[in-house]
C-alpha cells in the first residue's frame, strides 16, 4: 500500500487515535496535512512523521468549532498541495453523563466538533475530493450504535456521524468519492482524562472493559490507523457507505 503524492488531511492528529494515523500515513509516503489545536503536541507527531520518509507535513492550528478556521485550513491546504485526495473526520470530545445530568450547553459543545465542524470541513474539500477521484473515512465510534447510558450527546453524535457517513457515500458515489467509518470500541487515549477521570479511574476502566471484550484485549491506535488506511487505498475500491466495527468483539455482547 502506498499513498506516494496522495494528500491526506486529518483533523486531531495532535493526540491519540488521530496521531496514530498520522504516523501510519507517513510510513505510506502520504503529504499530510496535520490539524489540531496544542501547538506543541502538533508539532512533535509532525516531526515524527517527517522523519519515517523525510516528507515534512503540513500543520494548520485550527479550531475546527470555528467557521473561519476551517475555511482557512482548507485554504492553507489547496495553496501548499493544490489537491486533497484523503479526508480524515477524526477530531472529537467525549462527555460524561446522561439525561438526568444534562444541560444543552454540553450537547452543543460535543454536537459543534463531532457532527457540525464534520459536516462543514466535508462539505467545503467535497469539491476537491470529486475532482481528485478521492475518499472519506470518519472516525465514529461504536457508541453510534451501541446503547449506553453514560455519555448521551456523545453518543447521539456518533449515530448522526454514521448516517451522515452513509448518505454523503450515496450522494457522492456517482462523483467516484467514496466514504466510509471506523466505528472503535474503547481506545486508551487522552478523550478520557479530558472529561476529567484521573489516571486510577481510566486504570479501572480498561481493566474492566479488557475482562468483558470477548477477545479480551484493548483495540490499540496503530490498529484503527491501519484499518482506517485499508479504507483510503484502492483494496477498498468497492466500499463505500461501511461503518466498520474495530471492538475486539464487544458490540457482540
Ligand atoms: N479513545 C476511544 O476510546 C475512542 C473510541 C471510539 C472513537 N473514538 C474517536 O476517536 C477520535 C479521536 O479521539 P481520541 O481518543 O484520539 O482522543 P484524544 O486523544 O483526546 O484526541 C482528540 C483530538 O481531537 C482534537 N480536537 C478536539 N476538539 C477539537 C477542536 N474543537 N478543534 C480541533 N481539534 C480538536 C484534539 O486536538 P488538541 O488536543 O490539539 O486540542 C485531539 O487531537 C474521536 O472522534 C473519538 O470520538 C475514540
Amino acid at each position: 500500500m502506498d499513498f506516494n503524492d496522495k494528500v491526506v488531511l486529518i483533523t486531531g492528529a495532535s493526540s491519540g487515535i488521530g496521531a496514530a494515523i498520522a504516523i501510519h500515513f507517513s510510513k505510506l509516503s502520504a503529504k499530510l496535512v496535520l490539524v489540531g489545536r496544542k501547538e506543541n503536541n502538533l508539532k512533535k507527531i509532525a516531526l515524527y512523521c517527517e522523519k519515517a520518509k523525510g516528507i515534512k507535513p503540513l500543520t494548520v492550528l485550527a479550531d475546527l468549532t470555528e467557521d473561519l478556521e476551517v475555511e482557512n485550513l482548507v485554504k492553507q491546504t489547496i495553496d501548499q498541495y493544490g489537491k486533497i485526495d484523503v479526508l480524515v473526520n477524526n477530531a472529537g470530545v467525549m462527555n460524561m453523563g446522561g439525561i438526568k445530568d444534562a444541560n444543552v450547553e454540553i450537547y452543543d459543545k460535543v454536537m459543534s466538533i463531532n457532527m457540525r465542524a464534520v459536516y462543514h470541513l466535508t462539505n467545503l474539500c467535497v469539491p476537491h475530493l470529486i475532482q481528485s477521484k478521492g475518499c472519506i473515512v470518519n472516525v465514529s465510534s461504536i457508541l453510534g450504535s451501541k446503547v449506553n447510558t453514560n455519555c448521551l450527546p456523545y453518543n447521539i453524535s456518533k449515530a448522526a456521524l454514521d448516517h451522515f457517513t452513509k448518505c454523503i457515500a450515496l450522494e457522492l458515489a456517482p462523483d467516484g468519492v467514496r466514504v466510509n467509518s471506523v466505528n472503535p470500541g474503547f481506545v486508551k487515549t487522552n478523550i478520557l482524562k479530558d472529561v476529567g477521570l484521573t489516571e486510577d479511574q481510566v486504570e479501572l476502566l480498561v481493566k474492566n472493559i479488557v475482562g468483558r471484550t470477548p477477545l479480551k484485549r484493548l483495540v490499540e491506535a496503530c490498529e484503527v490507523a491501519a484499518l482506517i488506511a485499508f479504507l483510503a487505498s484502492d483494496q477498498s475500491k468497492s466500499i463505500t457507505g461501511s461503518c466498520m466495527t474495530i471492538d475486539g468483539g464487544s458490540k457482540l455482547q
